[in-house]
């Protein structure tokens, strides 16, 4: 709601403008000016109306204004990863981390859109780490640590989350909010990616002690073009096991095409693979496909 303000503040303003202009500007920019007026007028409603349309948010706006911003750092740029985990801090008990998650998807409902698996998709993820009851989970993918205080609250006693981050910054986030919540002794964020030559797969065996076999279930959630090459990597390096279960966020939205022909092609024969229709991160009218995958 504390947008809200801004947003009656911003249409009043243009629809003055507007009445203004009607005397003063001259055809062309009356029309402009009334275009503005209408679109602030549209974007107050929503909000008034509890933001249905993902697209008309304006965090949502912002996001996709800094689309390439958010696909090379990582970040939207307007420093709302970094307020989620001062809203976490604020809102959250110490060593809650069921508060946190909560007050993480509180952050993206009515604060600012983040790209979290969310609470629909992440009572799928809950789902299958609950059934599996892992000893090593590795997530592909942290951003603020949201799936991994899903994924912790899930593990059982011993269980542990290994989840590997592109950006240094993110990492950092993740681990202020994973602390805040007290299960930073089941979850290590490891700065890096798969397909950096080596390094980060050979930190994860020899500091992080993941050896052959030794991996119950991945989260994969990263860069979309990553995911099958990734698979691939964690496969030749032989650390999953028959039995291994595999999550994929946002297999249908952005869309990971290589990643699903990939299940489609080995079902039956490597993998065995349940389709989960669902939505989009925290809005009901874009859809999304999570793959579950068990390697046979
Ligand atoms: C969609 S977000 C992850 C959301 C998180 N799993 C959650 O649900 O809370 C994607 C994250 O993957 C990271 N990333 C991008 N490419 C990566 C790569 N190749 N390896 C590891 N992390 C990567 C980004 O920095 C970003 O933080």
């Amino acid at each position: 709601m504390v947008r809200l303000p801004f947003f009656l503040f911003a249409s009043t303003a243009a629809i003055g403008a507007a009445l203004l202009a009607a005397w003063t500007l001259t055809a062309a920019a009356w029309w402009t000016v009334c275009l503005l007026a209408a679109i602030a007028g549209l974007l107050a409603l929503h909000e008034l109306m509890g933001r249905p349309i993902p697209f008309l948010r304006w965090s949502v706006i912002r996001m996709m204004l800094g689309r390439k911003t958010l696909l090379k750092d990582w970040q939207v740029g307007d420093g709302r990863e970094a307020g989620a985990a001062r809203y976490v801090i604020a809102n959250a008990a110490a060593g809650d981390p069921h508060a946190a998650i909560q007050a993480i998807d509180t952050y993206a409902y009515t604060r600012r859109f983040l790209i979290n698996v969310g609470d629909e998709k992440g009572a799928i993820l809950d789902a299958v780490v609950e059934r599996s009851r892992p000893r090593t989970v590795l997530e592909l993918g942290a951003y603020v640590g949201y799936s991994a205080l899903r994924i912790a609250t899930k593990l059982p006693p011993g269980g542990r989350l290994w989840s590997v981050e592109l950006s240094r910054d993110n990492a950092a986030i993740a681990r202020r909010i994973i602390e805040h919540a007290g299960v930073a002794d089941r979850v290590t964020f490891v700065i890096g990616h798969l397909g950096d030559g080596g390094a980060t797969l050979a930190h994860l065996q020899q500091a992080c002690g993941l050896v052959a076999g030794s991996v119950d279930v991945v989260f994969i959630d990263h860069a979309k073009d990553a995911y099958l090459p990734d698979l691939k990597r964690l496969l030749d390096a032989r650390l999953l096991h028959s039995g291994s279960v595999v999550v994929a966020d946002n297999v249908r939205f952005p869309g990971a095409p290589e990643y699903r022909a990939y299940m489609e092609s080995e079902e039956g024969k490597t993998w065995t693979t349940q389709v989960h229709e669902t939505h989009a991160e925290y809005q009901t009218l874009v859809k999304d496909v999570v793959l579950v995958s068990r390697l046979l």
